[in-house]
């Protein structure tokens, strides 16, 4: 199996490979890249994050800019997925909604406009597949800015059965979200924390990129919420 981290791995996985869909994996990343040009990949499709920076004071922006920037000096063709929140978040409730029809958010003002799995694979394949697309940063986001409260309802809807959202205190929250990101820093919980706090009350943005590539609508959260709903009950 080939693992990121250990670029060893990587040589027998990358033979015959001309195109890579890549997750910004720092630890293996310059180990990667040197194999990659060894077998002649000719680009890079990365999973970046919405405004990826690698001067930025948030450290998931940080991370995902210094991964582009490691990309881009490689010399392989590239183009960068640039994704706000998943939708596939929303599934850390699926054991409290499955037990006690129940979501625990210390946020749940806060606003975001998740994107479906599915959109974002959509248009890396355009990406992979098409001429055009080398050099570009795609700034994806799902259609609408939904409250964790709005986001609760349409699950409930999907699965027929009411959920409610309780109150969490802050610190419930930050060690469930710890346990959410294991394995990543208390630098990136607290950015993470920061950035869901900043949007209490505001809408987040959208764009309309997934429709431009693919040439049809991002995928809504109830369309996200319906797809998934055997992961709620
Ligand atoms: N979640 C979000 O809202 C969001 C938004 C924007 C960008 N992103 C970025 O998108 C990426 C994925 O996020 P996620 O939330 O889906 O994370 P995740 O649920 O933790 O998934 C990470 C995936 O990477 C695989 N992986 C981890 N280390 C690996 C390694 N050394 N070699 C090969 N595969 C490895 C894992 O495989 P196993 O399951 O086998 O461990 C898993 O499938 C991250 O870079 C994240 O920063 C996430």
């Amino acid at each position: 199996m080939a693992d990121l981290a250990q670029p060893e791995t990587l040589g027998p996985a990358l033979g015959g490979i001309t195109k890579v869909f890549l997750y910004a994996e720092q630890r293996g990343l310059d180990g990667f890249l040197t194999h990659a040009r060894e077998a002649g990949v000719e680009h890079i499709v990365l999973l970046s994050a919405a405004g990826a920076d690698p001067n930025s004071d948030d450290a998931i922006t940080r991370l995902h800019g210094e991964a582009e920037q490691t990309v881009a000096d490689s010399g392989i063709a590239w183009t960068f997925l640039r994704p706000g929140g998943f939708a596939t978040n929303r599934l850390l409730w699926a054991d409290t909604i499955r037990a006690e029809g129940v979501v625990r958010e210390a946020f749940p003002e806060s606003q975001s406009a998740l994107i479906h799995e599915a959109d974002i694979a959509a248009v890396a394949l355009h990406a992979l597949t098409e001429a055009g697309h080398d050099g570009t940063g795609y700034t994806l986001t799902g259609p609408q800015s939904l409250t964790v409260r709005q986001q609760a309802e349409l699950i409930g809807e999907a699965i027929d059965r009411p959920v409610q959202v309780e109150l969490q205190d802050l610190d419930d929250y930050r060690r469930s979200l710890s346990l959410s990101l294991s394995g990543w820093s208390a630098e990136i919980v607290e950015a993470r924390i920061r950035r869901i706090a900043a949007l209490v009350d505001h809408p987040a943005p959208t764009t309309d990129t997934v429709r431009e590539v693919t040439g049809r609508p991002a995928r809504t959260f109830a369309d996200w919420a319906a797809d998934h709903a055997s992961d709620f009950v």
